[in-house]
């Protein structure tokens, strides 16, 4: 049973908000089957931010979690681009795609618009990834009685999380599919497998916390409670779900061997996340220099991608997931709910 503020659901499980892999539909039936239910903004305009929102209203009186993230947007660096642009130019000659002509910004950090959204259908829980919005922006959040979370890469996020504003941090660690919530320090040597993180940020901080990566049965959820954890965040495992938006490509991925060996690369938004390897990350290597910033690396991939998809071809596909997809199963997603808890 979930402590503190986490107390308003059930099960100890929160459902990692998994943004492009899943919407309200995911998010209602964690939430109706007594965890926590999210629903990840980062790749929604505010009209289909509120669509989401008033399905859930609709749906399920059951607390959830809206996710954003809050990233510094980046500056445009044309030079940059252009030679992004070139290192892919053999593929845009291969898959007979012209590039696009210049970075568009798929994904908005947290401000203005989302914060009215937000105001209006005052979700249970806000939830942030790359650290916590302005403080007039958290102030208002705060002040709809909303309970905060946002995650740590290092011990040092976790503190400065706290110090900040959150009123619980999620300790994310290395083994955690899709982007990593750093923001203080890009250095990945810094960061740690999960229950290393873990017993490291129970100690450093007051609030509760939430234990993400490679989570993914009854006894690693067991294992997180015993290390001090008041829940565990879970991804990977409702990728296959009968609820989830996950691509033909990318269940197909995970449905298969290649889902045992993922890495993390920058190749795809130009910030480390982790997924199974495709065909950009074996020929390029997973990180690169010079690819341009968070989220612009996207932008040029985007055409190769929606060609290859459109031949099931996962070459140019972020397929995130994390290290241990031995959770995934093609089953509703209160019956992973139930198994996550050992009551299935
Ligand atoms: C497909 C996918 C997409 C993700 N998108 C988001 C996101 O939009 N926002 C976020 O805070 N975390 C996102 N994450 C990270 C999760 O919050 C969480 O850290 C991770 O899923 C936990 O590790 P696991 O996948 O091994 O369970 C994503 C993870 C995956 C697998």
């Amino acid at each position: 049973m979930p402590v503190g503020p986490l107390s308003r659901f059930a099960l100890p499980i929160v459902q990692a908000p998994m943004a492009g892999s899943q919407g309200s539909k995911l998010a209602v039936a964690v939430s109706e089957a007594g965890g926590l239910g999210s629903l990840p903004c980062a790749l929604l305009t505010p009209d289909a931010m509120r669509r989401e929102l008033t399905t859930i209203a609709q749906l399920t009186n059951r607390p959830i979690n809206v996710n954003f993230f809050c990233h510094a947007p980046p500056a445009a660096d044309a030079a940059r681009e252009a030679s992004w642009r070139n290192v892919l130019a053999p593929y845009y000659a291969e898959f007979d795609v012209p590039p696009p002509e210049a970075a568009q910004n798929l994904r908005v950090p947290f401000g203005d618009d989302a914060l009215r959204l937000v105001q209006e259908f005052k979700p249970a829980f806000v939830s942030f990834h790359f650290g916590l919005p302005s403080p007039d922006l958290l102030r208002q959040i705060k002040a709809m009685g909303s309970t905060v979370l946002s995650s740590a890469t290092t011990v040092d996020e976790a503190r400065w999380l706290e110090l900040h504003g959150a009123d619980v941090v999620i300790a994310q660690g290395l083994e955690a599919g899709g982007h990593r919530g750093h923001f203080l320090s890009e250095d990945l040597t810094r960061q740690m497998g999960t229950f290393a993180l873990l017993p490291q940020i129970v100690r450093a901080v007051s609030v509760p916390v939430i234990a993400a990566g490679g989570i993914a049965d009854a006894a690693g959820v067991r294992a997180a409670l015993s290390l001090g954890a008041a829940a565990a965040q879970i991804g990977t495992a409702y990728l296959l779900s009968h609820e989830a938006a996950t691509s033909d490509v990318h269940r197909a991925a995970l449905a298969s061997d290649a889902a045992s060996h993922t890495a993390m690369t920058n190749l795809l938004t130009g910030r480390p996340a982790r997924g199974i390897i495709n065909r950009l990350m074996r020929d390029l290597g997973p990180m690169r220099q010079g690819v341009p910033a968070f989220p612009l690396a996207a932008a040029a991939v985007a055409p190769l991608r929606a060609k290859a998809e459109s031949q099931g071809r996962a070459d140019f596909s972020p397929l995130w997931a994390g290290q241990n997809v031995s959770g995934c199963r093609k089953a509703s997603a209160a019956d992973i709910t139930r198994a996550l808890t050992g009551s299935a």
